[in-house]
């Protein structure tokens, strides 16, 4: 069976993050015709100048890349800050502007704020068409979580939460065997 590759995108950097938890169980909940793969190295990403966007790239930078182009599609779950996209994640976005690898790639966003975090939803999805993604509406969506940071276990261990998250996989899935 050929399995679609997930890379999953945290915009946050805290050591007990809602959005990396969020996407830490999409990964154990992920049915079997996707590979939920979680980037693990945003906090080690230089600051983004157009200098330094030329060959050798710094090896963080090719590493995000190649990720991104080994990916069928990317799912981000990024926080809002000051009713913006957090510095951190928007730096990661720069850094894919100008590559080869991003332009086309399907994307597919979790929101786990219960309030909305309408504006940095808005901002994202703004600079996401900017660079030429391929937003995949129907495996967009919101999952209500307690803003103050929640650990996987207790994602997992809500029943509602659980079927929220198979729903937007499974769309996932049809969305990428469809593309
Ligand atoms: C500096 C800062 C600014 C924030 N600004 C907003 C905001 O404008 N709107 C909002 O809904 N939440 C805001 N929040 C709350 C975060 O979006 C919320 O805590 C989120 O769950 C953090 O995600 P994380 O748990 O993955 O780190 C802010 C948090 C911080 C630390």
């Amino acid at each position: 069976m050929m399995r679609q590759r997930v890379l999953c995108l945290s915009g946050s950097l805290r050591r007990i993050s809602t959005n990396t938890a969020v996407l830490q169980a999409a990964q154990q909940l992920a049915p079997d015709t996707l590979e939920l793969e979680l980037y693990t190295g945003l906090g080690r990403l230089p600051l983004f100048c157009p200098d330094d966007d030329v060959e050798p790239l710094p090896a963080t930078v090719q590493a995000l890349r190649s990720a991104v182009g080994r990916s069928d599609a990317l799912l981000i779950a990024c926080p809002e800050y000051a009713h913006g996209v957090p510095g951190a994640f928007k730096n990661l976005l720069d850094w894919l502007v100008g590559s080869l690898e991003f332009p086309g790639r399907p994307v597919a966003l979790l929101n786990t704020s219960g309030r909305g975090s309408f504006h940095a939803q808005v901002a994202l999805r703004e600079i996401l068409r900017t660079m030429s993604a391929q937003l995949l509406e129907s495996a967009c969506m919101t999952v209500p979580l307690s803003g103050a940071g929640c650990e996987v276990g207790a994602i997992l261990d809500n029943p509602a939460r659980c079927a929220e998250l198979r729903g937007v996989l499974a769309a996932l899935a049809t969305e990428l065997s469809s593309g």
